[in-house]
C-alpha cells in the first residue's frame, strides 16, 4: 500500500496511512477538508520530505477541489494554498510540490491532480534509483559484504511515496544479500526511529536493532557499523544538509572513526537557492514533546525545553550525497 493515495469517492479526498498510531494501528485517514490536512502534516500523521512533497501537490488538488464545489473566491484559493505551503517550514518538499502544482491552479482541480498524481509516481521510480545508486557506492566503496548500517528517523516507504530513500539503499542492499544487520536510532523525541523504521524492516523481514540515540556514537566507536545511511530534509548548494535532530551527533562521530556517512535524498530536496545550511528554517516543537511520554509527565511541571526538531550536519562530514541522479562527493567540496 501507498503512504498517500488519492480518492475519488465523495468528490475526491487524500488518503494518508496514520503515521502517529504505528506500529500499534495501522489507521487510515481520509482527509477532505483541506484545513485537517495541515493539521494532519503539523502533527506528523504524513511527515518525511518526500512524502510532504506529494502531499503539499496533492492538497492543492484537494482545495480546488473544494473550491470548485463551494465557489471559493481566488484570495480564499491563494490563503488556503498558503497555509499548506508553510505547514511545516524545514523539509524544503512541502513548498516543491505545491509550486509544481502552481502553474496549472487557472487549468482547475482536474490538470492540477494529474500531475499530483505523476509526481507520486516519479517518487516512487526515484527511490528505487537511489536504491542503486547508494548500494553500488557502497558496494565500490566497501566491497561486496555484508554491511551493518546505523540510521536514524526515518526515511522509509513512510516518508515517501514507497520503498524510501535511505531505508530504500537498505532494501536494495537487502535485496542483494549485502545486510547483516540494521542498527536504527530510536530518535527521540517522536520515536520515528523505534516506532517506523523497525516497523518497515520487521515487515521487509530485514534483521535489526534499536538504540537510543545516545548509543550511537559508542556503537561507531565500537566498531560495529561499516556505514550510515540518514534522508534529508534540505540540501543547500555546497552540501550542508538539514535533517532530524541528532543526525549531526552522528556525522561528528563517523568523521572521528571515519565510517563512511551518506545523505540519501531525492534532487527535490536539494534547495539551490541557498548556498549553505545556516540558512535553513529549523522547525521548533513543543515542549510538551520532551516533558511528556505517552501522556505521562516526564519532567517538572513548567520545565524549559530546547526542542529542534531538525539539525543542519555541515558538508565536511558528509561523504557523498546520493540522489536520485548522481553521487556528489561533497566531503571533497563538490558543489550541487
Ligand atoms: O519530523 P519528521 O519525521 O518529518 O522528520 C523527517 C526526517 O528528518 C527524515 O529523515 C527526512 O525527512 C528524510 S525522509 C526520506
Amino acid at each position: 500500500m501507498r503512504t498517500i493515495s488519492w480518492s475519488e469517492v465523495n468528490g475526491g479526498s487524500i488518503h494518508l496511512l496514520d503515521q502517529t498510531k504505528l506500529p500499534g494501528t495501522i489507521g487510515e485517514l481520509v482527509i477532505r477538508d483541506p484545513k485537517e490536512l495541515v493539521g494532519a502534516i503539523q502533527r506528523l500523521s504524513v511527515r518525511g520530505a518526500p512524502a510532504l512533497g506529494v502531499t503539499g501537490a496533492l492538497g492543492v488538488a484537494l482545495i480546488l477541489r473544494n473550491a470548485e464545489a463551494e465557489n471559493w473566491s481566488k484570495e480564499s484559493i491563494a490563503k488556503s494554498i498558503l497555509e499548506l505551503k508553510n505547514a511545516r517550514p524545514t523539509a524544503v518538499n512541502l513548498a516543491w510540490g505545491v509550486s509544481q502544482v502552481e502553474p496549472l491552479i487557472e487549468g482547475g482541480s482536474k490538470k492540477v491532480l494529474e500531475k499530483a498524481l505523476a509526481l507520486a509516481d516519479d517518487d516512487a521510480n526515484s527511490c528505487r534509483e537511489m536504491g542503486r545508486i547508494g548500494a553500488d557506492f557502497l558496494v565500490n566503496k566497501l566491497g561486496e559484504k555484508k554491511l551493518r548500517i546505523l540510521t536514524h528517523c526515518n526515511t522509509g516507504a513512510l516518508a515517501s511515496t514507497e520503498w524510501g530513500t535511505a531505508l530504500g539503499v537498505v532494501r536494495e542492499l537487502h535485496s542483494r544479500g549485502l545486510i547483516e544487520e540494521v542498527f536504527t536510532d530510536e530518535t527521540r523525541p517522536l520515536l520515528q526511529g523505534s516506532r517506523l523504521t523497525a516497523w518497515e524492516l520487521a515487515q521487509a523481514g530485514i534483521p535489526y536493532r534499536i538504540l537510543p540515540d545516545g548509543a550511537a556514537a559508542s556503537a561507531l566507536f565500537s566498531g560495529l557499523i561499516d556505514a550510515v545511511l540518514i534522508g534529508a530534509d534540505r540540501i543547500a548548494k555546497n552540501g550542508d544538509s538539514a535533517n532530524k535532530i541528532g543526525s549531526l551527533s552522528v556525522a561528528v562521530a563517523a568523521d572521528q572513526v571515519a565510517v563512511p556517512f551518506l545523505v540519501v535524498a531525492p534532487e527535490s530536496t536539494v534547495d539551490r537557492s541557498i548556498d549553505s545550511g545556516d540558512r535553513v528554517e529549523i522547525e521548533f516543537r513543543s515542549d510538551s514533546e520532551v516533558t511528556s511520554f505517552a501522556g505521562v509527565n516526564t519532567a517538572p511541571v513548567g520545565s524549559k525545553t530546547y526542542n529542534p526538531a531538525f539539525d543542519v550536519t555541515p558538508a565536511r562530514y558528509i561523504t557523498a550525497v546520493i540522489t536520485d541522479k548522481r553521487v556528489y562527493r561533497v566531503k571533497e567540496g563538490e558543489a550541487l
